[in-house]
């Protein structure tokens, strides 16, 4: 019986030595020392021994057993850390490594002046306005009082829609202006940026899309002193603080008096040079006081109100921002181009 615990005791050791994982351990320790395990079996049989062999065997027994459940323990110890060692590898992230770059876009051009636009105005109280790009001609042309026969009603100047000429793609902002005037009681402070359409051949300065920003103010005692103010702090918010400004008296058929707005071109000061084309002066916008027709035909009374109003070019506010010197760069969408202004 001896023997047969010496071979248990090898054999179990050397089994439990060479265990590859923790399931083929599990076995052996039910092989071993379970209830109908090897050991268990040669326990049983301690009764057939005599009275002195029995403690000994017992005791030999018992030692066996420790050893056994200490190799186990040793054993089960090494296999679970070698697991977590493999474990700690494979799933090492290298926190070294650079990502993968994200490509940022840029806003474009035209968008920065629209953005900054909306923004200065916001700043002086003014909310934002919208208007159909497909238009009335009653809104865009009868009641800015711009008479049948005028040149921009021409099929050679306008993209009619409709054969009747009742509609087409507007070819300003000014008839936002109706909009909301027909809608909302003054005081009025507006200002609506968008697109516009005119049969322009494409080259460097002209497209037949392009953007424009209408403003419109209308309250009671409202003067072209407000007018020129609201414009100049625009302007020098654009073009800096040291911006000088032009006002000169013009024709739109819906203001009265009206006025066209340039300013003294930074190049040269006014003395004339390439980028003014010898001017001196740049021109930027139009403007002037609301048509009292314009007033009155939107229900508004202009013996009681007045108001300015002005459309800006968006296009012509970008290219210089940005010393751009082709239009049609902002509309053909060359990434090179866009990246720049990142
Ligand atoms: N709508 C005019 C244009 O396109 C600009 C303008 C707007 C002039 C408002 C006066 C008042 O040229």
């Amino acid at each position: 019986m001896k023997n047969k615990l010496e071979n248990i005791r090898e054999e179990s050791l050397r089994a439990i030595r060479e265990a590859a994982d923790l399931a083929g351990l599990d076995a052996l320790r039910v092989q071993y020392l379970g209830k109908k395990g090897s050991l268990s079996a040669v326990l049983k049989q301690l009764g057939s021994l005599s009275a002195e062999e029995r403690p000994q065997i017992g005791q030999l027994a018992n030692v066996i057993r420790t050893s056994i459940e200490d190799a186990l323990k040793e054993r089960t110890e090494a296999l679970q850390s070698a697991l977590m060692e493999r474990k700690l590898q494979e799933e090492a992230v290298d926190v070294t490594i650079p990502g993968t770059p994200v490509i940022l876009g840029a806003r474009h051009p035209l968008q920065i002046v629209w953005d900054e636009c909306v923004d200065i105005f916001i700043g002086m109280g003014f909310q934002v306005a919208e208007g159909p790009e497909i238009e009335l001609s009653e809104y865009d042309f009868d009641r800015l009082n711009i008479p049948e026969g005028h040149t921009v009603r021409e099929w050679t100047d306008t993209f009619y829609i409709t054969a009747d000429e009742k509609v087409h793609l507007r070819c300003q902002t000014s008839p936002v202006q109706v909009r909301v005037m027909e809608k909302q009681n003054p005081p009025i402070r507006i200002v609506s940026p968008g697109r516009v359409f005119r049969k322009d051949e494409i080259d460097a300065t002209h497209s037949p899309m392009f953007h424009q920003m209408e403003g419109l103010v209308v309250d009671k005692g409202i003067t072209m002193g407000d007018l020129k103010g609201t414009l100049n702090v625009m302007l020098k918010r654009l073009y800096g603080p040291g911006t000088v400004t032009r006002f000169r008296p013009h024709h739109f058929p819906f203001t009265e008096p009206s006025c066209e707005v340039d300013v003294q071109c930074f190049e040269c000061h006014g003395e004339g040079c390439r980028v003014c084309k010898g001017e001196g002066w740049i021109e930027v916008l139009g403007a002037g006081m609301v048509h009292p027709r314009v007033l009155a035909g939107c229900g508004i009374d202009p013996e009681e109100y007045s108001g300015f109003a002005f459309g800006v070019g968006l296009e012509r506010l970008a290219m210089r921002r940005f010393s751009i010197s082709d239009l049609r760069l902002m509309f053909e969408n060359d990434v090179r181009f866009l990246r720049q202004f990142s």
